[in-house]
Order: structure tokens, then sequence, then C-alpha cells
């Protein structure tokens, strides 16, 4: 038993959709949550800042005690594999628990991925899969202008522009018959009713945010680090930069308000 929170981090209100699920799954966690709003997107930057970006965000959450480090992110996920193992605790990212939901789902072998430039460029969910199931065929897609739209609150299903960038970047892969498509972003899930109605209900949306939630409750039952069964939830919620769009975007999600929740810190002193 562990009463110390679970780490949660993104470049910014993605990570949430993990918090969500975690809210779910795990109701007697504390969670402290941090999302880099000063620094979004990471998806468009290289990998060397990817990198460092993401060890300031694991010292920030290692240095607030908490018991593992989750990375909510598509993109730190894809682009920095091996970056939690001199962690002084458990380390997980979204990939693994998202290319395994995936590889479970699909029927006709044929597996979409969308995610920032940076999660497709660097191919690590294709060799995820690939890994899993060498016979899968992966048709993957970048969407840079998803995070923008999502962070800026474009995010209902009436929205006409969400609905014309998504026509636009779906098409390819829909033509390619998948039956299921890898949300390989954490903010997508947010957008998912507009992708759902593009990519039509026959295709089984993976959301990378929820696999990595389910995938952290199985690490803390596998290291007896669960914290007690009578505890009470509790969420802090830390970013870099205040943005009225985090707190307005979050309480729509977690279906809270977040007012007075939400603290800044200088992410540059970690
Ligand atoms: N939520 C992140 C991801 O999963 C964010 C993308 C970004 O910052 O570009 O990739």
């Amino acid at each position: 038993m562990d009463n110390r929170p679970i780490g949660v981090f993104d470049s910014g209100l993605g990570g949430l959709t993990a918090v969500k699920e975690l809210m779910r799954i795990l109701p007697h966690e504390r969670v402290l949550y941090f999302g880099d709003t000063g620094r979004v997107p990471y998806g468009s930057r290289g990998r060397e800042t990817i990198r460092r970006y993401a060890a300031q965000d694991m010292r920030f959450l290692v240095q607030h005690d908490v018991k593992v480090v989750l990375a909510a992110c598509g993109t730190v996920s894809s682009t920095a594999r091996d970056i939690g193992e001199s962690l002084a605790v458990p380390y997980l990212d979204v990939l693994r628990p998202t290319a395994q939901a995936a590889v479970r789902q699909t029927k006709n072998g044929r597996i979409g991925v969308i995610g920032t430039a940076a999660t497709i460029a660097s191919g690590s969910y294709r060799r995820e899969i690939l890994t899993l199931n060498p016979a899968i065929q992966v048709f993957e897609q970048a969407c840079p202008l998803f995070v923008p739209l999502v962070e800026n609150g474009f995010v209902a299903p009436q929205e006409e522009i969400t609905r014309l960038v998504a026509q636009r970047y779906l098409a390819p892969i829909r033509e390619r018959g998948v039956d299921t498509l890898i949300l390989g972003c954490t903010h997508y899930p947010i957008i998912s009713a507009t992708i759902r109605s593009v990519m039509g209900r026959n295709v089984t949306l993976i959301d990378s945010g929820r696999e990595a939630a389910i995938g952290c409750r199985e690490m803390l039952r596998a290291n007896g680090l669960l914290n007690a069964a009578d505890a009470t939830a509790e969420y802090h919620y830390y970013v870099s930069d205040f943005d009225e769009g985090f707190r307005q975007i979050a309480g729509l999600l977690l279906g809270q308000n977040l007012n007075g929740q939400v603290e800044r810190i200088d992410i540059e002193k970690y």
C-alpha cells in the first residue's frame, strides 16, 4: 500500500484524458498532474528539445514525491522511449498499452495511427504493433493542426473548422479500410466525436490516454503500490503558464470546475 500520488504529465491538457480514466478506475488514488502549457506543442519540435522538456517535467513530479510517473503524452512516449529508465520510481508511457489494445481489437488486421508530426516520424507505433503481430498492416498520418485546435477550445462536435481539418487528415486512412484507429496523441480523444463521425461507426477508436491509465492500474497492482481502498481521491493540477483554456477544457473534460485548483510553476527551475 502506498499513499503517494500518481504523477502524470503532458505537454498541455491532453494528458487529462488519462486522468479522467484514472478517476474512474482508481477512485482512491491521489493524482498530481503537470501540463506544460507554456511550451505546448511538443509534437512539432525536435527530438532533443522534447527529451529536455520531458526530463524537466519528470523531475518536477519526482520532487513532489510521486510513486509512479505516467507520460501521458504520445510525443514523449514515441520519441524518448528510454527516458524513464534512470528514474527512481516506476515509469510508464502510452505506447505499449495502446498498441496492445489496438492489436487485440482489430479483426481485419488493418490499423490506422494518427499522432503529432514527431510521433509519426518516430515510427514507434508501427514498430510496437509489428512486434506484437508482424502480419498487421499499419497506416499512419500526422495531424499537426489537431493539438492547437484542442488547446484553443475548438472541441465541440459542431465545430466546422475541426471537422474540415479532420476530413482532410483522415480521408487517406479511411480509404485504406482500417477497422481500428489509434488516437496516438492524448489530445485527440477530446475531439473523438468529430473523428468518429469522419471515420464512420465501424471503426474502433483506441484512446491512448485511457489505455495508459489502465496500464498504470495494472502496474500499481503488480507492484503493491495501490492506495488504501478507503482512501479519498485527491487531484492537484500544475501548469507552466496560466491560460483560461486549460481550466475551461479541463473542466469540460473532467466534468468539474477547476477554479482555484490549478497552480502555475516555473518548469525551467527543474
Ligand atoms: N498530448 C501530446 C501527445 O500525446 C501532445 C502533443 C503536442 O504537444 O504536440 O502527443
